[in-house]
C-alpha cells in the first residue's frame, strides 16, 4: 500500500492507495464520528464498512444529476437522519460523485467531515485529491462549487478491475498529463505506485496554491482544447481522450511558438500512443467554434491563454493569438 500526504497544514489529510484499502475506512474517519452518510449510486457495487451506524444516499447516474437538486435532495437527507457536524459523509464512486457529496458535506451545517472512496482512475488522480467540490447549473459545468478539502481518500486498485475499458482508458488520458507535470518516467512504475506518484505531484500543487490563485491552474494541462471539444458536445469522447487529444494540441501548439523542440513534441505523441489514447481532432472538427469556446475558458485571464510547456516547464501563458492556435490546429488534423 501507498500512502501519499497532501500537506495543508491543520487540514493534512492522507491518500492510501493499494488494493482492498477501502476496508481501511474506519481507520481513516475522524475521530469522534458517530455515524456515516455514504452517498453513492445504484449498482456500483463498491461495499464499504465504516464501523459505525451508517445511512445510505443514492444519487443518479449520469452528468445531469450533478446539480444543485441532488444536493438538496441530499442535505434533505442527511437532516430527516439527524445527521450532525459531528458525523461525516463517506462518498464512493467516481469523480461526479466526490464532487457532488463533497460539495454537499461543505454546505450541510457549514460543513462535515467527508471522506472520499474513488472508484475511478480518472478520481484517484484528479477529482478526490485537492479539495475542488461543486455541481453544474444550465449555464456551464461546475459553476456552482467550495474548496473543502476531504479527511482522508482510499483509492482502492482492486476496484479499477472492474471498471469499463473505455472509461478507464479514460483515466489514462488523466495520467498521461503528470507525464508532463514532473511525473518523467512514470511508464515505468508498477500502477499502483503511478497513481501514488499523480497524486504526490498534485498534491505538491495544490498545497503551493490551494485556491488556484495560480500555479494550480497548471494541471489544467490539456484541458484548454479538451474542454472546447467537450462543450461543443458534438464528438464522441471521453474526457481522458479529449485531454489526450489536448495535450498533444498544447505541446504543437509550444512548439509554434518556439517554447519546446520536435523531440519534446515527439515525447507528448509517445506517451499518448503509449496509453492507445487519440491525439488528432476530430474529422468534422469546426476550429472557428472551438477557438470561439477555447476564448470563453473560465481559466482565460486576458485573451487566450494556455497552460504549455517551455523551457521552465509547464506554465500559464496568457496573450496567445488566434492565428497560433491554427497554426497548431494543422499539426493535429486526423
Ligand atoms: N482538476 C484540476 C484541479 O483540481 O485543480
Amino acid at each position: 500500500m501507498q500512502r501519499v500526504t497532501v500537506p495543508l497544514g491543520e487540514r493534512s489529510y492522507d491518500a492510501l492507495v493499494g488494493p482492498g484499502v477501502r476496508h481501511h475506512l474506519a481507520q481513516v474517519l475522524p475521530r469522534g464520528v458517530r455515524r456515516v452518510a455514504v452517498v453513492t449510486q445504484e449498482g456500483l457495487g463498491v461495499d464499504v464498512d465504516p464501523g459505525l451506524p451508517r445511512r445510505v444516499f443514492t444519487i443518479g447516474q449520469g452528468e445531469e444529476h450533478k446539480d444543485l437538486a441532488t444536493v438538496e435532495a441530499l442535505c434533505r437527507g442527511f437532516a430527516q437522519w439527524g445527521l450532525t457536524r459531528a458525523d461525516a459523509v463517506v462518498a464512493v464512486g467516481g469523480g461526479m460523485v466526490t464532487d457532488v457529496a463533497g460539495f454537499a458535506a461543505a454546505v450541510y451545517h457549514r460543513g462535515v467531515a467527508v471522506v472520499y472512496v474513488s472508484t475511478t482512475l480518472l478520481g484517484m488522480i484528479d477529482a478526490a485529491i485537492g479539495g475542488k467540490t461543486g455541481v453544474n447549473l444550465p449555464e456551464g459545468k461546475n459553476l456552482v462549487g467550495a474548496f473543502w478539502q476531504p479527511s482522508a481518500v482510499l483509492c482502492d486498485t482492486e476496484v479499477l478491475a472492474t471498471m469499463a475499458p473505455r472509461e478507464y482508458r479514460s483515466g489514462l488520458g488523466e495520467l498521461a498529463k503528470y507525464h508532463f507535470l514532473g511525473g518523467g518516467e512514470l511508464d515505468a512504475l508498477p500502477l499502483e505506485e503511478r497513481i501514488a506518484r499523480c497524486i504526490e505531484i498534485k498534491a505538491e500543487v495544490v498545497a503551493a496554491d490551494e485556491r488556484e490563485g495560480g500555479r494550480r491552474a497548471v494541471l489544467n494541462y490539456g484541458h484548454t482544447l479538451a474542454h472546447a471539444l467537450e462543450t461543443t458536445g458534438a464528438y464522441d469522447l471521453r474526457h481522458g481522450e479529449a485531454v489526450a487529444i489536448g495535450l498533444v494540441y498544447a505541446a504543437e501548439l509550444a512548439r509554434v511558438l518556439g517554447r519546446i523542440d520536435d523531440a519534446r513534441v515527439a515525447e507528448h505523441r509517445r506517451v499518448v500512443a503509449a496509453y492507445d489514447l487519440p491525439s488528432a481532432l476530430p474529422a468534422d472538427v469546426d476550429r472557428d467554434e472551438l477557438v470561439a469556446v477555447m476564448g470563453r475558458d473560465k481559466k482565460a485571464l486576458t485573451g487566450l491563454t494556455f497552460v504549455l510547456d517551455g523551457p521552465h516547464g509547464v506554465e500559464v501563458v496568457p496573450g496567445i493569438e488566434r492565428e497560433v492556435l491554427h497554426q497548431a490546429f494543422e499539426r493535429i488534423r486526423s
